[in-house]
Formats: C-alpha cells, sequence, structure tokens
C-alpha cells in the first residue's frame, strides 16, 4: 500500500425499521450512491443536516459496518477483498476518532492504559517499559506535557479538551494514514476547539496524516477543509474545493446550508482572531 487512497464508490446502505404500532417495515436508505475519497494529507470536510447519512458513510469508510453495494477501498484493495494482512494494516491505517461526551473513553482505565492497550493491540511496542516511552512520545505528539503528569489520570480527572487530545493520541499510536473525525470537536468550547483543529493540521503537517471531518459546523469547515463534500439523504449532492464551495454554491441545497450557518466571517474573526 503505498498512497494509501481511501475511497467508497458508490456505497449503498439501508437500514429496516419496524413500526409495531403501524405493523409495517419500511427501508431507511441511509447513503444512496455515495461516492467520497481522501489521501494522507488531504484534509476533506463531510456536511449535511442531522440524519443524512454522514455516520452511516464514516462507519462503512472504517468498515465496521459493509456496504449493501458499492466498495469502500484502500489504495484501490476493497476491503471485502483484504487478506489478513491487508486488514491488518487497513485496521492501522484508517482510524477513527469521535466525539467525547465521556462515552469514548472508559472511565476506569488511567491514560496510561488506554493508550497501552492500543500500543499493544497495533504490535508498536512490548516490554513495560517500550510501552510507556511510546506512549510518552504519543502524548508529547497531541500537546499533553509534561506527560507523566497525565499518565496516571482517569477521564474524570481531564478537561473535555484534554480528553480529546487522548482520543487523538490513540488513533495515531498505530500511525494512520487516515482519521476520521465524526463531530470530534462539536462539543468542545470555542476555544478549546481551535485547539484540537490546531493540534489536527500540526499533525497533518508533521506525520502527513489526512483527515475526513465530519460535521455540522461550516465555520469549522471554512477555516480548515481543502475539500468539501456536502451530503443530503444519503447522497453526495455538491463537492468541491472548500473556497469554490462557500464562494460559489450550486446546488439549492448547499444554499441553504450556508444561508442558515451562522455570518462565518463574522465567526471566524471571533473564533480564530482573524
Ligand atoms: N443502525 C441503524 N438502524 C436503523 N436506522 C439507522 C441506523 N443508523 C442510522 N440509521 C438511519 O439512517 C439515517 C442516517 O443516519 P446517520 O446517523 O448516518 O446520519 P448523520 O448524518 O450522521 O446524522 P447526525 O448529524 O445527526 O449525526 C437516519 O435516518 C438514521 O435514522
Ligand atoms: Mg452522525
Amino acid at each position: 500500500m503505498r498512497d494509501m487512497r481511501l475511497s467508497a464508490e458508490s456505497v449503498t446502505k439501508t437500514f429496516g425499521k419496524t413500526n409495531r404500532l403501524a405493523g409495517k417495515s419500511t427501508a431507511v436508505r441511509a447513503v444512496d450512491s455515495a461516492s467520497v475519497h481522501v489521501e494522507p494529507g488531504d484534509f476533506v470536510a463531510i456536511v449535511g443536516e442531522s440524519g443524512s447519512g454522514k455516520s452511516t458513510l464514516a462507519r462503512m469508510l472504517l468498515g465496521l459496518i459493509p456496504a449493501d453495494s458499492g466498495v469502500v477501498q484502500l489504495d484501490g484493495v476493497p476491503i471485502s477483498a483484504m487478506n489478513r494482512r491487508q486488514r491488518q494494516q487497513y485496521r492501522a491505517a484508517v482510524q477513527c476518532v469521535l466525539q467525547d461526551p465521556s462515552g469514548s473513553l472508559n472511565p476506569r482505565k488511567t491514560v496510561r492504559t488506554s493508550l497501552a492497550e492500543v500500543i499493544r493491540f497495533h504490535g508498536i511496542a512490548q516490554g513495560r517499559e517500550a510501552v510507556e516511552q511510546k506512549a510518552i512520545e504519543t502524548l508529547s505528539l497531541v500537546g499533553l506535557k509534561p506527560e507523566t503528569t497525565y499518565l496516571d489520570r482517569y477521564p474524570h480527572e481531564l478537561s473535555g479538551g484534554q480528553r480529546q487530545r487522548v482520543l487523538i493520541a490513540r488513533a495515531i499510536v498505530p500511525n494512520p494514514r487516515i482519521i476520521i473525525a465524526d463531530e470530534a470537536v462539536s462539543a468542545l468550547d470555542v476555544s478549546v476547539k481551535s485547539g484540537i483543529l490546531k493540534l489536527m493540521n500540526d499533525l497533518r503537517v508533521r506525520l502527513g496524516i489526512g483527515y475526513i471531518l465530519i460535521t455540522h459546523d461550516l465555520p469549522v469547515v471554512k477555516k480548515v477543509a481543502d475539500y468539501v463534500y456536502v451530503i443530503k439523504s444519503g447522497q453526495v449532492v455538491e463537492e468541491g474545493p472548500t473556497a469554490q464551495i462557500f464562494a460559489d454554491p450550486q446546488h439549492e441545497y448547499t444554499k441553504t446550508l450556508l444561508a442558515a450557518a451562522p455570518d462565518l466571517d463574522l465567526v471566524l474573526a471571533d473564533r480564530f482572531g482573524e
């Protein structure tokens, strides 16, 4: 696997829904022939209203659920056709970071334990000292310093922003090429949010990680993404470079989304001091 391009080609996912009261079952087409792709170093955003299929698409890209039709592939190899070794590489290469309403970190595990788990799982280091060394190195990369003061803390002893950094630390342990961040910054305060986005961008520059950022937050998209997919009812209705989408949206739905967003330039000035 060389360039590690991650793509979904015309993927579709339908969920069955049974309505017992009405005594009938209906199908929800959560994702409908959607195609997206990302490469290391990219910052791609997927935007769309609630229920438009963003998380379902993310779960297919992560291989957590299979597509009904279409393919997800890494560097041209469909995940359904991967051999054991390729699957292992894919599991390391494509990571996710979810939003943390404290749910993503186990409250009973210290930072040391939750990092050691992934370090061992991916076979990155063995032996207590080597594992600890790797944990410290990773904490340093996500800006939690002095690193040793974080190792023995539990999630409740961390701020929301610090927890998000630990989640990012867990995600970067196996040296991923792509991180899928589903509403990863949505729950955070404005200043914390910009710190996390800055960290994500630093990691992109330093480690060459590519991102798919799924968010409702259009100012964030305008600030960090270089390419945007707009998704509506499971379909990609518009895509293009961020500047183009914001300056000259083509689809009615994109225009509506942009019109519903707060005054972007004011928000950006307020948040990022620009
Ligand atoms: N496991 C499931 N079983 C049944 N229906 C599902 C399941 N997961 C998602 N859906 C349905 O699929 C559609 C898309 O959901 P999805 O979670 O992908 O949307 P989303 O864009 O991530 O929304 P949000 O912005 O609120 O997170 C919705 O109608 C949802 O109810
Ligand atoms: Mg979602």
